[in-house]
């Protein structure tokens, strides 16, 4: 029996040795370690011995359990050490590889020139103030001069809501009133940008939704000089120190007098191009002095308080900086487009 004990643990051995991989180790497990190994028959036989033989086989067959498992153990360690200094030496991975890019999002171009435009404003003083887009019809044209009926509203081709006297604003101006009526009788100076909307034909200078920047200045002492030299230095900071700029008369139920601010045509310097079509000069803004029953509407006492306003087209403006010829480009999300800013 001693010597039956001897051969088990002399073949466990050898046996274990070979075992290159965990498949084996476990085969190899089952067989000398397992519940039908030959080491748990002689175990199971033990009774059957008498009492001196029982005590030393069963102390033999003790040693030679504890003698394998702990074989077994250094064998799997072993193994596991083989495998991770094979891979530490055969898979080596190369630091200097370069990393594979992430893709990098970016401001859309209008983002970009409105708030590049909302930088200077805010530079020159003007707080930003955001105003809904939509608007009553009393906000986007009665308060501002303009009652039912009045002519001028068919300066702006409007998007009607289901809702009776609930309109998509067609232009930023329904801003002042909000702010003015916030504000009353505090002097403001205030940017308010936004979306607008026009039901208008598509064309490659109007589309039926743009951005708007208005401003707006309340106080008691503003002249019309005050808003040429504001609107001058703003175009100054946007297009540079040696911009040229001229202001024509021009109508506004809203303001009076009211005018439009154009600058000199970039592309051609002023002798006239296909962009400035001739003439030298792009128009980027309309402005005025705001009218008394604006101001009466708002909250203000025309008689003791004054003050300027204007609203200008940051795609217009991004379009003349960058020699865009199609304001569609805009919002047709065409990546050949995007990618270029
Ligand atoms: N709201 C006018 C427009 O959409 C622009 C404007 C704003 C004119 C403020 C004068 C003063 O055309």
């Amino acid at each position: 029996m001693l010597e039956r004990l001897d051969r088990i643990e002399k073949e466990a051995t050898r046996e274990l040795e070979v075992a290159r991989d965990d498949e084996a180790l476990q085969a190899w497990k089952v067989k000398h370690l397992g519940r039908s190994a030959e080491l748990g028959t002689i175990f199971d036989g033990l009774r059957e011995l008498d009492k001196d033989e029982r005590r030393a086989v069963g102390k033999r067959v003790n040693e030679v359990k504890t003698s394998l498992e702990a074989a077994y153990q250094a064998r799997l360690e072993r193994l596991r050490q083989e495998g991770l200094d094979r891979s530490l030496r055969e898979e080596r991975l190369d630091v200097s590889l370069p990393g594979r890019p992430l893709p990098r999002g970016r401001l859309h171009p209008a983002n970009q020139m409105l708030r590049q435009i909302l930088t200077v404003w805010s530079e020159m003083g003007f707080q930003i103030y955001r105003s809904r887009e939509v608007e009553t019809d009393d906000y986007n044209f009665g308060l501002l001069n303009m009652p039912p009926h009045h002519p001028a509203r068919d300066m702006w081709d409007t998007f009607f809501t289901t809702d009776p006297g609930v309109v998509l604003r067609t232009h930023t101006s329904p801003g002042q009133i909000h702010v003015m009526r916030e504000r009353a009788p505090e002097t403001i100076r205030v940017v308010l940008p936004g979306m607008c909307y026009r039901y208008e034909q598509i064309t490659s200078r109007a589309e039926i939704q743009f951005n708007q920047v208005e401003g707006l200045a309340v106080g008691r002492t503003i002249t019309l000089s005050d808003l040429k030299g504001t609107l001058n230095a703003f175009a100054r900071r946007i297009f540079g120190e040696q911009v040229r700029t001229r202001f024509r008369a021009d109508h506004f139920p809203f303001t009076e007098p009211s005018g439009e601010m154009d600058i000199e045509c970039f592309l051609c310097g002023g002798e006239g191009c296909s962009v400035c079509k001739g003439t030298g000069w792009l128009e980027i803004l309309g402005c005025g002095m705001v009218h008394p029953t604006v101001l009466t509407n708002g909250g203000y006492d025309p008689n003791e308080f004054n003050g300027f306003a204007f609203g200008l087209g940051p795609e217009r403006v991004a379009m003349l900086k960058h020699r865009i010829e199609d304001i569609r480009y805009f919002w047709t999300n065409d990546m050949r487009f995007l990618e270029q800013f």
